[in-house]
């Protein structure tokens, strides 16, 4: 038994199904296991490495900020920190930014916002959120009440009060779960971990507009598609929307812990000191990181690479999907997410892709998720593409 494998399974709680390999290096759309074998990384970590594994910029930036000061508390300013503010609100619709570590805690502070924005807005009358069913928007006991999956509620109940849970992409569904007590409404404008669900054109203008005639604020959780991730540098600017709130962590520092929860000036002023705080959110490390990443992908041809790459990919799964009908149901995504949808169980793919050195992975037993680093290239695409015909072609067979 391999001494890294045992020791995880002694000591680390049981909480992931991990598969049995160390991975021990990284470079690029790479990654190797401690035995040397080479993949092909369609996973990123999860959306995390969008730029790739260990990014000359962003490993160059850490390194250069470790030796210079790694943490102090936020009760002073660093210059990490101030930048990356000033890079995310010029590049976004918000005004101002709230840094914590993680998607969760993003989400987590989000929630906390709407509900102090509106309980000052109305004595306290309204605090229900309304999310989304398939939502997925982390652990924590909000952020878990907050997702719109079952599965993740089981066990942890009494959940959070004042959730309520509509279909995506469903406007009338919205409409009529908003009463006198509804404060905000919170989704991820593509779906991510409930199975790569993109909204028709026109849904997230018509939930601004109710969130508008209703005074309700909008939150959008781009976690998993903010950062480059669908060919833009947040999702929503493909749908010529903005939110008052918007939560992004994953990708935002290049593989190093970050989250961040952006809003309006007008939206942020409820979070008066005292109202919320993180001892390690903003580390001077984790900001430099993320300075790099920010700056990579507005200078670079990332995103123009990403939906360039992002339309490739699609085209040639789509070219799967003609030959596989009795396998392959669907498939969809926007610039680098894109989601497989299979009438058979997507974990055996995911096994087989493995031994055949392509990560990726699959949500809802049924979705193969492909989410590469946005610097893929049209040749890496084409080696997962061979890959999979190869399995399908045999499943087809014993079928
Ligand atoms: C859309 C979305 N929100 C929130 C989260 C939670 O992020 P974290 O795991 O960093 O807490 C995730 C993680 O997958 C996510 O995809």
């Amino acid at each position: 038994m391999n001494d890294t494998i045992e020791k995880t399974d002694q000591n680390i709680f049981h909480t992931y199904g991990r598969y049995p390999i160390v991975l021990s290096r990284g470079k690029g759309v790479q990654v190797w296991d401690d035995k040397g074998r080479q993949y092909l990384d369609f996973l990123s970590g999860i959306a995390v490495c969008n730029l790739g594994h260990c990014h000359a910029g962003v490993a160059k930036a850490v390194q250069s900020q470790v030796d210079r000061l790694v943490h102090v508390s936020n009760l002073f300013y660093t210059q990490p920190q101030a930048e990356l503010a000033a890079l995310l609100t010029r590049h976004s619709f918000a005004d101002k930014v709230f840094f914590c570590n993680s998607g969760a805690e993003a989400n987590e502070a989000a929630l906390k916002l709407a509900r102090k924005c509106a309980y000052a807005h109305s004595n306290g009358k309204r605090f229900e959120i309304v999310t989304m069913e398939s939502s997925f928007h982390g652990r924590t006991l909000a952020t878990l009440t907050a997702t719109g999956q079952d599965k993740f509620h089981k066990g942890f109940d009494p959940l959070l009060a004042g959730f309520t849970y509509v279909p995506f992409n469903d406007i009338q569904a919205l409409e009529h779960a908003i009463t006198d007590k509804t404060c905000a409404v919170m989704l991820e404008p593509i779906q991510g971990e409930g199975g790569v669900n993109v909204p028709a054109d026109d849904y997230l203008k018509q939930v601004r507009q109710l969130c508008d005639r209703e005074g309700l604020l909008l939150i959008f959780d781009e976690v998993q598609v903010g950062m480059g991730r669908t060919g833009k540098m947040f999702a929503y600017e493909h749908y010529g929307v903005a939110p008052d709130i918007m939560t992004l962590a994953k990708a935002l520092a290049g593989g190093l812990p970050a989250g961040a929860m952006l809003a309006t000036d007008n939206v942020a002023q409820s979070f008066t000191p005292g109202t919320h705080a993180s001892t390690f959110g903003g580390n001077p490390v984790v900001m430099a990181a993320a300075v790099a990443v920010l700056k990579e992908l507005v200078n670079s041809d990332v995103l123009h690479n990403c939906a360039r790459m992002g339309s490739y990919f699609r085209e040639k799964l789509v070219d799967l999907k003609e030959a596989y009908p009795d396998i392959i149901a669907d498939v969809r995504g926007k610039g680098l997410i894109i989601g497989m949808e299979l009438s058979i169980d997507g974990k055996q793919i995911v096994q087989e892709c493995l031994a055949r050195g392509i990560i990726i992975n699959c949500t809802l037993d049924r979705v193969l998720r492909f989410v590469p680093p946005l610097i893929v290239t049209g040749s890496d695409i084409d080696t997962c593409i061979e890959v999979l015909h190869t399995i399908f072609a045999e499943i087809q067979k014993g079928k």
